[in-house]
């Protein structure tokens, strides 16, 4: 349990190096340079009161409660907009100031509704915290003079409340959305008595708002209150965790009262996000309690008869004895698992231990292999490791940021808004995708280039960057001849300087204009700290692992990697993708991403894990579903993931489930896949979870409980069970223990432990002896492979070609209130915003096509067809369309091909050529195979 409250020091830290001495109240203290008087006296322990400042916004100087006298200045200047001066003498209680902040506070008070005792702010609420600390007593202007006593509520947005009766209009709010956020909806209207707070002049739910609770997490009213608090009442306890919606890692304060969840607090501690938040983590838990929750294990002989509730021993037992059945008939090598990258790590690694022990067989992948496998492998090629380089912080840094196939402000939004606060600074901007993403032009932010490339074309238009630096002198000769292997980098000199990758050559295939490609290689070679950051939009390519590798080659042509400010940085997009890969969850890797054919390493875990294992690889997803259809693979055993929606070409398959003699599905909802299981495991939500999810910046958060297991088990006690039933017993008595046994098999986990965790709050690996509390940056002396080695990357169009019958191209992405399938965002309140996938398409396609804003279309690829809404716009280019994926019925994976990247069988989601026509019809009678969902984004 941590404390209700964090402190609040008033004004941000000084970053500064340089400290002086001042004293305060007679308390000497000694602070960094630029430190406010206020923070000096906060450090000193002394409190000021104060209503506008707080240590999460720049000072603002309004309220005038904070007044102190300092020696030798006259007045009594506001400690909160005041730096200390060496020596300073600061009194902040005596008879002058203390009238001063009575009279200030007897103003706001006279304009206040006297409810104090039924505001559901009441404990928390730091104007009544300060009534009471300026020791006010009386209000001689009465209550009756002119007032805003009557003002309105505004009730729009489905999560927060705002009461304008009880502003009193400190701007807290309008400088987090601003600062913080980097929305600017908010502003202050009118002037003087009549100045107020507005949303734009429309409703909450109607402006630019993006519902990511900053404004209500700096009010220090009852003004913005969560509805959750005005419904439940204020929480009593708090429990720290981690959201479980995307890669960015986001720490919480999980709010209770009792035993009922009240609201998700940001954590000004959280490395990920230092109290920052989006509508997901913040708001959209409630599907984790909601109503369609299975919680009772289901079994049934074959998927044509209903299920039937079990007891936990039953349905594993049913399990295990088909499954050594199957087994006996068909081949240790019939069976296999999927874990799951929403699940603890340590939820996955008992998973592919069971796999590996147990089965007896290698065949475990993840669902990485459907988002971020060509991440690990085109890293892991060129620096040796298969992670990004940089932690968040790092952005701050960074002079140009590079951001490629990703939509940070909508998919990895408290990330997006760190990457916004440094564009507002003055940091460069080159954005290269198909879409006119909100980053290319959003307040204060304007990309220098974007680069709107055909999709499909990414590695042409890097290899074209590289070869403008190869070209053009702009290669850091230093970097590369100290930190890089000489053999690859002469080959890649040498390709990357053929004519066929210059500008002007790929101008024809990618569309993009040469001069303007030209100049954002210059841009970024120019750059004394040059950042990338990518996404899907990179890696759900056939040639995923080629641009990764490219991306790379070029971050080390012009030095940018090993410091902070630069780097090659995958936004990943579930919670714990990194992590699912670090466990050991791919069918050719062993946990910490070593090769199962390394005899060394197999014994290592032979010796602690008492079993002998394979030495050669198992299959990746779409084998097994491949060797599923042709009567070859006969088990599966599916942990959190649903593929009879995400994965594509869905009737392919379907019909490898239905091809399966036992699917075991361990999931929180009857999803898709369950459709085809026989053996239901009933899963925990990440409020039920103990353990730790690993983020996009290979940080490792703790996963806390925050209520009893609603299954009566965790999730890996019920692997244990299986396992066990299995006749490979594993027994934990913690998940503590699960973590210490990884850390004693894997190198870059060596030094993390549930104690660490708890003591540190998050750390980045490698943790071990040589990094004690983890890396933030990676390869900063060297890489970890040694010298960083250049590959060649040629550029191979996509098999996957526009014809007349099928001529425009369809993406794929994601939308800020939603979350990949919507399996748990569709069942909260956030529907508000999104509630069904359009599909995007260019006004002169719609023309020419007869398409109309609004009205229903068939989009038809070579493997299938669904309906969906057209939304008419020019955020996509002619040629290109473009729709989310998060609602069964829009059937994006019913269409998406089996085509994939070379390397890693990735599937190429983001590119399809397909044909859009107009339809009377709606979606009832849409798709040609049901169920279809995505995983994509
Ligand atoms: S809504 Fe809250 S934060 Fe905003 S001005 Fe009013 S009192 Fe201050
Ligand atoms: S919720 Fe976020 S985006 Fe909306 S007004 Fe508040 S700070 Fe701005
Ligand atoms: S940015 Fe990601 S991790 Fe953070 S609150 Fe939003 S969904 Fe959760
Ligand atoms: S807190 Fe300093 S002026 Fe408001």
């Amino acid at each position: 349990m941590t404390l209700l409250h964090e402190p609040d020091y008033g004004t941000p830290a000084s970053t500064s190096p340089e400290s002086i001495d001042v004293v305060v109240d007679g308390i000497p203290v000694s602070v960094p340079v630029g430190t406010s008087v206020m923070r000096a006296a906060a450090e000193a322990g002394v409190g000021v009161p104060k209503l506008c400042a707080t240590d999460s916004l720049q000072p603002f100087g309004s309220c005038r409660l904070c007044l102190v006298e300092i020696d030798g200045k006259r007045g009594t200047p506001a400690s909160c907009t005041t730096p200390c001066e060496p020596g300073m003498v600061v009194r902040t209680q005596t008879p002058r100031v203390e009238e001063l902040r009575r009279n200030v506070m007897e103003l706001y008070i006279s304009d206040h509704p006297l409810d104090c005792l039924t505001c559901p702010a009441n404990g928390d609420c730091e104007l009544q915290d300060m009534a009471g600390v300026v020791g006010l007593r009386e209000v001689r202007y009465g209550y009756d003079g002119e007032n805003h006593l009557d003002a309105p509520t505004d009730a729009s947005n489905p999560y927060f409340a705002f009461d304008e009766s009880k502003c009193i209009v400190c701007s807290r709010c309008v400088r987090a959305c601003d600062e913080i956020q980097g929305t600017l909806a908010l502003t202050i209207v009118g002037r003087g008595f009549d100045s107020k707070v507005s949303p734009g002049g429309r409703s909450f739910f109607d402006s630019e708002c993006v519902s990511c609770g900053a404004c209500v997490q700096a009010c220090p009213t009852a003004t913005l209150e969560e509805k959750s608090v005005i419904d439940l009442g204020m929480p009593t306890r708090t429990v720290e965790t981690t959201c479980a919606y995307c890669g960015v890692g986001c720490s919480f304060k999980a709010e209770l009262r009792g035993d009922e969840l009240v609201r998700m607090v940001p954590s000004k501690n959280g490395g990920a996000n230092e109290g920052h938040s989006c509508v997901k983590g913040r708001f959209a838990w409630g599907y984790a309690t909601h109503t369609d929750r299975v919680l009772t294990p289901l079994v049934r002989e074959s998927i044509d008869q209903p299920w039937r509730e079990a007891s936990w021993e039953e349905a594993i037992g049913f399990a295990a004895e088909r499954i050594r059945a199957i087994q006996d008939q068909y081949g240790v090598d019939s069976v296999g698992g999927i874990t799951s990258s929403r699940c603890t790590n340590e939820e996955v690694y008992v998973v592919q231990k069971m796999v590996r022990a147990a089965f007896g067989t290698n065949n475990v992948d993840t669902c990485a292999r459907v988002c971020h496998s060509p991440t690990g492998y085109g890293l892991k090629q060129t620096f040796g490791t298969s992670a990004g380089t940089q932690d968040f912080k790092s952005v701050a840094k960074a002079d140009v940021i590079m951001v490629i196939g990703a939509n940070p402000t909508d998919a990895h939004p408290v990330f997006g808004s760190r990457m916004k606060k440094r564009l507002r600074e003055g940091a460069r901007l080159i954005v290269v995708d198909p879409r006119r993403i909100d980053l290319v032009r959003s307040p204060h932010i304007e990309a220098d280039y974007h680069l709107q490339l055909q999709p499909g074309t990414n590695v042409a238009i890097v290899n074209a960057m590289g070869h403008v630096v190869a070209t053009e002198g702009l290669i850091d000769r230093e970097f590369v001849a100290d930190r890089c292997d000489p053999a690859t980098f002469a080959a890649w000199e040498d390709f990357i300087r053929q004519p066929e990758n210059s500008p002007e050559a790929v101008e024809a295939l990618s569309g993009v204009p040469a001069e303007e490609l030209r100049a954002a290689a210059r841009l970024f070679a120019a750059g004394a700290n040059a950042a990338i950051y990518y996404g899907l939009g990179v890696t759900e390519h056939s040639q995923g692992s080629t641009m990764v590798m490219a991306m790379a080659n070029l971050a080390m042509a012009t030095g940018n990697i090993g410091r902070e400010g630069v780097g090659v940085n995958p936004l990943r997009g579930q919670n714990n993708v990194q992590g699912s890969c670090d466990m050991g969850s791919f069918p050719h890797e062993l946990p910490g991403y070593r090769h199962v054919s390394d005899d060394a390493v197999r014994e290592q875990f032979e010796v602690l894990w008492g079993a002998e294992l394979r030495g050669d690889p198992g299959m990746r997803i779409p084998n097994m579903l491949d060797a599923a259809v042709v009567g070859e693979f006969k088990a599966l055993f599916v942990q959190g993931e649903d593929i009879a929606q995400s994965d594509p070409n869905t009737q392919h398959v379907q019909r490898a489930l239905e091809s399966m003699d036992l699917v075991i599905v361990q999931d929180l909802f009857l999803n898709e896949t369950a459709r085809f299981a026989h053996v239901f495991l009933p899963g925990t939500s990440f409020l039920e979870k103990d353990g730790t999810f690993t983020n996009a910046e290979r940080r490792i958060n703790r996963v806390r409980p925050v209520m009893a297991t609603k299954t009566g088990k965790q999730e890996w006690q019920v692997t244990c069970d299986l396992s066990a039933a299995l006749g490979y017993p594993m027994h934990y008595d913690s998940s503590s223990e699960i973590m210490d046994e990884i850390a004693s098999l894997t190198p870059t986990f060596a030094g993390v432990s549930f104690a660490l965790l708890d003591e540190v709050g998050s750390v980045q690996w490698p943790c071990n002896a040589a990094h004690p509390l983890g890396t933030p940056i990676m390869h900063v002396e060297g890489f970890v492979r040694g010298k960083g080695a250049f590959q060649v990357t040629p550029f191979v169009p996509t098999d996957e070609r526009t014809t007349r019958r099928y001529p425009l191209v369809l993406t794929t992405g994601r939308v800020l209130s939603q979350y990949n399938v919507g399996a748990q965002t569709r069942r909260t309140a956030n529907v508000a915003w999104h509630d069904e996938d359009v599909l995007d398409i260019h006004e002169a396609d719609a023309e020419a096509r007869g398409i109309a804003d609004g009205t229903w279309v068939t989009i038809a690829s070579r493997v299938g067809k669904t309906v969906m809404r057209a939304n008419v716009t020019d955020r996509v280019p002619p040629g290109v369309v473009y729709t989310t994926f998060h609602f069964p019925g829009s059937g994006a994976n019913v269409i998406t091909t089996e085509y994939s990247d070379w390397a890693t069988n990735c599937p190429e989601y983001k590119v399809t050529a397909v044909e859009v026509t107009p339809t009377l019809r709606g979606p009832e009678a849409s798709t040609v195979a049901a169920g279809a969902e995505s995983i994509h984004a």
